[in-house]
């Protein structure tokens, strides 16, 4: 009795809306996995303090390539995962100064609030602003919130049923120009609409993103699950024009950080609507992702599930010869990990302790020395061995801000379910 009334307190005073959804599989969670949780956040306070001392103020972390820290302006879509990694940092070992970093980030991220150029404003406001703000409850993050999601729901098409989410671009090949591309990434960006709705009580937020999300489960989910990473609109129509990807590497193959953005997204909509196509939509993603056979054994995916294989003709140059070992991509097995812990909450229990089990092994293999780099290396950051971008030969083999982000946040995520 004790533990069913006093976890999910617990839980709502850090997660809100996240933790409320959570009762399950509190029952299903290993406690030995505290040790391994607890001395991984440890290391990670440390290595972000380190991290701390070696970025400019008005500078966010992006990346460390070829003994370089790669950093960006407020303007870079990854620029909130930084002040948010240092939010849970800050969570969980209350120090102070964890949390004066990310809220010195705030105050260069806060022009963001006004961006109607990009979709990523979920990313940007909500990983950094949002969980400052759940901590913090100041006013003023409240209201940069708001902000954010008008300028974010202003990029919403009624006749698509989708938020744009890139402003038209040329198609990777160069063949043509899209009008109106939607990326499976969008359905990460819907959480800053939710929390809108409910903060502000208007339902117009929650419409946008619940819509956006049917449009994505029709259009982006394949039959089995797997995901188109790009779908192309015409914006006066409706109609979708082609199926593509912009990141992955064919337009038929299954790009793992996209399809971990499906499970996510999926699972995020789910607790935000009570919708169970949402539900069946995320468990088949997740059914796809995690019994696939070239899933490697420690559960960290190659960046694309299809590279190099044939039936899958690549639409760019594809060089076989530059990639003899495909690379991984710790950041998709991070963003799993943490979704499969929420959708271990939401379904039965035999497929419950499945997909705690397997977000078990992806945390145990990301704190390995595989993966988490030693202290005071990797530039700073937490997880080695993440892709970005290598249609465009970006990011390969590096480490990745929203790794760590992710990462962190599976790791909270898993403690908030141990005694
Ligand atoms: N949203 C961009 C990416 O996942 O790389």
């Amino acid at each position: 009795m004790k533990v069913i009334f006093r976890v999910p307190i617990l839980l709502l005073s850090i997660f809100g809306g996240y933790a409320l959804a959570q009762k399950k599989n509190v029952g299903y969670a290993d406690q030995r996995m505290l040790k391994t949780i607890d001395s991984s956040v440890k290391h990670s306070a440390n290595q972000y303090r380190f991290l701390k001392s070696i970025t400019p103020v008005d500078r966010f972390p992006k990346t460390y390539e070829k003994e370089s820290s790669i950093t960006s302006t407020a303007r870079n879509w990854t620029s909130g995962f930084y002040p948010g990694t240092l939010a849970y940092l800050y969570e969980y070992t209350k120090d102070q100064q964890l949390l004066d970093e990310a809220e010195s980030k705030l105050r260069f991220l806060k022009s963001q609030k006004d961006n109607t150029d990009t979709h990523d404003l979920g990313f940007m406001m909500y990983c950094s602003f949002g969980n400052v703000y759940r901590i913090t409850k100041k006013e003023e993050y409240k209201d940069v919130l708001i902000q954010s999601a008008k300028s974010l729901a202003g990029r919403y098409n009624s006749k698509v049923g989708s938020i744009q989410s890139w402003n038209r671009i040329k198609a990777l090949d160069g063949s043509e120009y899209w009008d109106f591309p939607v990326i499976i990434d969008n359905m990460m960006n819907l959480e800053l609409l939710f929390f809108a709705s409910k903060i502000t009580g208007d339902q117009s937020f929650k419409n946008i993103a619940a819509k956006h999300a049917e449009t994505a489960m029709k259009n982006h989910v394949r039959p089995d699950y797997s995901s188109y990473h790009v779908v192309t609109y015409n914006p006066e129509t409706g109609m979708v024009n082609s199926r593509k990807t912009y990141q992955g590497f064919a337009d038929n193959s299954t790009w793992a950080r996209g399809q971990g953005w499906g499970i996510y997204g999926f699972t995020m909509v789910y607790r935000e609507t009570g919708d169970k196509r949402f539900l069946k939509t995320a468990q088949g993603m997740a059914d796809f992702f995690l019994n696939h056979k070239n899933l490697p054994e420690d559960k960290i995916p190659y960046w694309d599930f299809n590279a190099g294989q044939t039936g899958f003709p690549s639409s760019w140059n594809y060089d076989t010869a530059k990639y003899p070992v495909i690379p991984r991509d710790a950041s998709a097995g991070a963003l799993v990990a943490s979704a499969l812990i929420e959708l271990s909450g939401y379904t039965n229990r035999e497929k419950g302790k499945q997909y705690l089990k397997a977000a078990e092994m992806m945390i145990k293999s990301l704190s390995s020395p595989a993966y988490t780099a030693p202290a005071n290396k990797n530039g700073g950051f937490l997880l080695m061995h993440s892709v970005g971008n290598l249609t465009k030969d970006r990011e390969v083999d590096v480490p990745l801000s929203y790794a760590d982000y992710y990462y962190a946040e599976a790791l909270l995520r898993y403690k908030t379910l141990l005694k």
